[in-house]
């Protein structure tokens, strides 16, 4: 088992499989952005396997795909079924912005992957077009309902609130979620790179307590999911809700996971810089007892907390580069 020095469970990793992406969030990757990794140092999924056996024989069970957006990654589809095959794997899920997803979701399903949370940061056209630089609203749509007919279950919305940009859409948002039966979870922007520090999102703690009264919000004690989200739910339990609220009420005390950016550096936390490089060793042929050393002492690295509230600009990094 993976513990840490604070004594937290590492039991999930999350691990994306490109760092570009086909939006440009306003949060997220700067306009122009130039800084993509090059092709050759991208892990081939081979290397990725071998990552995610070495957790995994530490009894590390929850995997997720994580990008930039993972759907643009050539036969992506193949590295879940390979995945899938590794016997110890409890749960492993997908963060998409759905433009690819239509063609995707059946192929995704078959090939064993058990959940799938997309992005969406508005209902309204314009709105979307202004935050990712593209007018992919009917393509997202086509892509949640093919995920809906494929039989996936419990699909997660992640929209991130923002002042003066989408916070008028949460309403429209709660609606076509209840509506098609997706759970709906906003997510503070945390200061990440010149994009995310530029970024003026919404304090969720005190936006809950108005939702609470509109909605008659209750909390709610479904497991949906390995993540630091709070859940709440409709009286009638139809409609389920969750905040994630990095800065407004952090949970690093009960963090559990690592993350694997494209290149095979695993990052020990969003908001801070510990971070260990796999990729040479893997490409130096090292034992398998090798890389399970080497996780562990990246796991020693993992700091305590994030700094987000107190030093905003530490952390240069846009989310694609760690992985979402
Ligand atoms: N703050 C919060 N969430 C972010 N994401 C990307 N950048 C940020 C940021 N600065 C989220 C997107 C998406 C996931 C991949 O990462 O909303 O859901
Ligand atoms: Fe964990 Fe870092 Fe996220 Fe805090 S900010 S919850 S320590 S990954």
């Amino acid at each position: 088992m993976l513990i840490d020095q604070f004594g937290r469970k590492i039991d999930y990793v999350r691990i994306s499989v490109t760092d570009r992406c086909d939006l440009r969030c306003t949060y997220c990757i700067p306009k122009g952005f130039k800084g993509f990794e090059v092709n050759k140092n991208w892990l081939t999924f081979d290397e990725i396997i071998r990552v995610v056996s070495a957790f995994s024989a530490m009894g590390t069970d929850h995997y997720r795909i994580t990008g930039g957006e993972p759907l643009l990654r050539k036969d992506v589809t193949e590295l879940i079924r390979h995945i899938k095959e590794i016997p110890t794997i409890k749960d492993l899920s997908m963060t998409t912005n759905a433009t690819q997803l239509e063609k995707h979701a059946k192929g995704l399903k078959a090939a064993g992957l058990d959940r799938l949370n997309i992005s969406l940061d508005s209902i309204n056209p314009l709105t979307v077009h202004q935050i990712t630089g593209n007018d992919c609203i009917e393509k997202v749509k086509q892509g949640i309902f093919a995920a809906k007919d494929a039989g996936f279950e419990t699909i997660k919305i992640n929209m991130v609130p923002m002042i003066g940009v989408n916070d008028k859409d949460i309403d429209a948002m709660i609606k076509f979620c209840m509506d098609n039966g997706l759970i709906l979870r906003l997510i503070e922007a945390m200061p990440m790179g010149s994009t995310g520090q530029n970024t003026e999102g919404e304090d969720l703690t005190i936006l809950l307590e108005s939702l609470r009264h509109k909605y008659g919000l209750i909390d709610s004690t479904k497991s949906l999911g390995q993540g630091p989200a709070k859940y709440y739910e409709s009286p009638d339990g139809s409609f389920t809700f969750g905040l994630i609220t990095p800065m407004s009420q952090h949970f690093c005390d009960a963090c559990n996971r690592v993350r694997m950016s494209v290149d095979g550096t695993l990052y020990m936390c969003l908001g801070q810089e510990e971070a260990f490089p796999l990729r040479e060793m893997l490409r130096d042929n090292c034992t398998d007892e090798e890389l399970q050393t080497a996780i562990r002492k990246a796991v020693d690295l993992k700091p305590h907390k994030h700094e987000f509230t107190t030093d905003a600009t530490k952390i240069q990094r846009i989310m694609s580069m760690t992985g979402g």
